[in-house]
């Protein structure tokens, strides 16, 4: 059989190539430092840049490589190059680059249905999403990243380097970095005291951070989304895992949610749209149509089931869900 069975045209695994950047003392120390201290949530931030990095061919992430750094690039290419070695139907990453590109396209989707006025984007686990240095659709909009102020300043001084040797521009009109643990009840308000302003129209990005909550923590966080969409035009973007999917072993995944196109509109959210990977909205061209293919095999089967009836393994499923909600009307 044809080998490489993702749909995308890679008859075989390029060459790792780094840039010079990368190689250079300043940057090999800096990366090495935090991959030894680090514990595996900040480090999660670098494995999804290597993806946007490794999948150049499909996202536009200039930055990716030099935000990942040379281990986490290794890692993945390896795997990649196996991967293709034997022929497999998903290839590592592929899961990553239509993520990346079902946010991409649902962000710019979001801006454009405000129509009016001036908009916000709120990353909450920003880790190395260059988005604001990629998007052409950010050019009118303030960015506010959210994470751990450690995560924010290594990232911070990967991009000052960056930009010194012209690897990026910046396209929004803002980007301002907040320095908040989400888990905690402060975050809001430190966002608000980096200027966010609950009553402007905002795009909320939770991409790849809700999993890594603990569930009471990830309902939080959802519900004062919620309450501040009463205020504003509010688009609300988020993967969510199912529960299969945080039964890996070793997994530091907590929170899940089997139906979070249920769970939405109970907090309070509208227009809740979910998609799977492989969905018209969610392909790319990258999952083609065998229905042998992981991803399509999910998507034939219902999703009350955890475990596959034909051969018995877990229905490892992460959603893609947008959401938006209007201010309140008041009819006199
Ligand atoms: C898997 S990475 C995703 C990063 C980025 N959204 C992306 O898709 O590339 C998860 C990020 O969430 C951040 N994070 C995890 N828990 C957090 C918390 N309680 N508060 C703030 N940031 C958190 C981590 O530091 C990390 O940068």
């Amino acid at each position: 059989m044809a080998g490489y069975e993702n749909g995308a045209e890679q008859p075989s695994c390029p060459e790792l190539e780094l840039p010079e950047l990368l190689l250079t003392d300043a940057i090999r120390e800096l990366h090495s430092e935090i991959e030894n201290q680090w514990d595996s949530l900040r480090l999660s931030a670098f494995q999804t840049a290597a993806g946007r990095a490794l999948w150049k061919h499909v996202v536009n992430d200039p930055l990716a490589d030099i935000l990942a750094g040379e281990t986490y690039l290794r890692r993945l290419h390896e795997k990649m190059k196996n991967d293709h070695m034997s022929n497999a139907r998903e290839v590592s990453g592929v899961i990553l680059a239509v993520r990346t590109l079902w946010f991409d396209s649902k962000i710019e989707a979001g801006i454009a249905s405000f129509r009016n006025g001036e908009t916000q984007v709120v990353l909450l686990g920003a880790g190395m999403d260059a988005r604001a240095y990629r998007l052409s659709c950010l050019k009118d909009s303030e960015v506010f990243e959210v994470d751990f102020n450690d995560v924010l300043q290594v990232k911070t001084t990967l991009i000052e380097e960056a930009w010194e040797h012209k690897y990026s521009q910046l396209i929004v009109k803002s980007v301002t970095r907040v320095a908040a643990d989400i888990r905690e009840e402060d975050w809001l308000e430190k966002l608000k005291q980096s200027g966010y302003k609950p009553e402007r129209n905002t795009v909320w990005v939770l991409e790849g951070i809700l999993y890594y909550l603990s569930p009471s923590h990830a309902m939080k966080v959802l519900n004062v989304i919620a309450d501040i969409c009463d205020h504003t035009n509010t688009v609300l973007l988020a993967d969510f895992m199912n529960k299969s999917s945080t039964m890996l072993s070793n997994s530091s995944f907590q929170f899940y949610s089997d139906w979070p196109d249920h769970l939405l509109p109970s907090l309070g959210f509208s227009n809740v749209k979910l998609s799977q990977i492989g969905d018209p909205d969610a392909n790319f061209g990258l999952i083609n149509d065998d229905p042998l293919n992981l991803f399509n095999k999910l998507r034939s089967l219902p999703r009350t089931l955890q475990i596959n009836p034909e051969d018995g393994t877990p229905c490892r499923r992460l959603y893609l869900v947008q959401a938006s909600s209007s201010p309140i009307q008041v009819l006199l």
